[in-house]
């Protein structure tokens, strides 16, 4: 005889509903260009090529546009809206304005694609493909991107503010950022290993080298040369010390030497509940569970809600709505 249907199952498949929407949508798919613009994989791929051997920063500044995107009403290209007379969008907000980098790149490769099929691929879509060949052209792990994102017809300015986590955040500021999103802290962890590659200008890190006491004297002391008590503000750092065009473990090295850049890397390894797991992805070894966990936190902040179906719209210029 079947087990009687009971409140207990019924709450928990209702919770693994919720789960699933907001990690997942069963409305992206791998080939869901596979017909329509089946070239589409290679010309991000060749235009990424270039932009990276160009500039092999690029490869990281890809990357956190596409994090930009996703935490600001879901993976919808919003990011990527020009301000004009009247309309304000993320571009502008705390976290990008004067720092957020890539999108002549984003450009190239939205006109490279249209030359081939025009008004089929999302510029929500170009970005998460364009992240993903980021990482793996610097060395990173590869994953297969779910694809059907649409493009956002608005922007928002306050939750660009309020939503992407800032460089002086605490742990329990960044996992509660991250869980709103559907991620967990292991994800956070995994996800800021991205910090392996590109660069931070000294405003975020000023206070990092001069006041704090859980780091290392003498990183301390060479980031000083560039990043003066005053003034500076826009000089650049690597996030990682040794390989920064490099897509490898040695972020989580440096946390453990005390040699993370930002106040929001050193809470990862500060006592507290992601130590264990900074400390083994650091170890000889370890890169191959940051790798794997990277590309699964990777997967998933490209599912943080998507627009599909017929929501949203296919930019013609990602940088203006239609
Ligand atoms: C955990 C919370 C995070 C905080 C507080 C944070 C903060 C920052 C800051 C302040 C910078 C330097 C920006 C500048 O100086 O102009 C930066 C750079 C960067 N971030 Fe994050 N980040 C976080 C998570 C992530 C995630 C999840 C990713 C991607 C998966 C990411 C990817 C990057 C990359 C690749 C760069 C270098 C960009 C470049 O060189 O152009 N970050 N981040
Ligand atoms: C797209 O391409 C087709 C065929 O080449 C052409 O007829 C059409 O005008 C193009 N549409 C746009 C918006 O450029
Ligand atoms: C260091 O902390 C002091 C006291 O909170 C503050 O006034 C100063 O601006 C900080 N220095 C930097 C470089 O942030």
């Amino acid at each position: 005889m079947a087990a009687p249907f009971t409140t207990h199952h019924l709450l928990v498949i209702l919770s693994v509903l919720a789960a699933c929407s907001i990690v997942s949508n069963a409305q992206l798919s791998s080939n869901f260009y596979d017909k329509t613009c089946p070239n589409l994989q290679s010309i991000v791929l060749s235009t990424m090529k270039q932009a990276v051997i160009n500039e092999p920063r690029m490869g990281a500044s890809i990357l956190r546009l596409f994090f930009h995107d996703c935490f600001v009403n879901g993976c919808d290209g919003s990011i990527l809206l020009d301000d004009t007379a009247t309309f304000t969008g993320e571009k502008s907000a705390g976290p990008n304005k004067n720092s957020a980098r890539g999108f002549n790149v984003i450009d190239t490769i939205k006109s490279n694609v249209e030359a081939s099929c025009n008004d089929t691929v999302s510029c929500a879509d170009i970005l998460a493909l364009a992240a993903r060949d980021g990482v793996v052209l610097l060395g990173g792990p590869s994953w297969t991107v779910a694809l059907g994102r649409r493009d956002a017809t608005t922007a928002s300015q306050s939750a660009a503010n309020n939503q992407i986590p800032s460089p002086f955040s605490d742990l329990s500021t960044l996992t509660s950022m991250f869980s709103a999103k559907g991620l967990t802290a292991r994800d956070l962890t995994a996800l800021s290993g991205a910090h392996t590659i590109g660069q931070a200008q000294c405003q975020f890190f000023k206070n990092r080298i001069y006041n704090e006491t859980n780091i290392d004297p003498s990183f301390a002391t060479s980031r000083k040369v560039n990043c003066p008590f005053t003034g500076g503000n826009t000089n650049l750092a690597p996030l990682e010390t040794l390989t920064p065009a490099r897509f490898d473990n040695n972020y989580y090295r440096d946390l453990v030497a005390k040699r993370g850049l930002l106040h929001s890397d050193q809470v990862l390894f500060n006592g507290g509940s992601q130590d264990g797991l900074v400390r083994s992805y650091s170890a000889n070894n370890g890169g191959v569970a940051f790798f794997s966990d990277f590309a699964a936190a990777m997967v998933k902040m490209g599912n943080i809600s998507p627009l599909t179906g017929s929501s949203g719209e296919i930019r013609k210029n990602c940088r203006v709505v239609n």
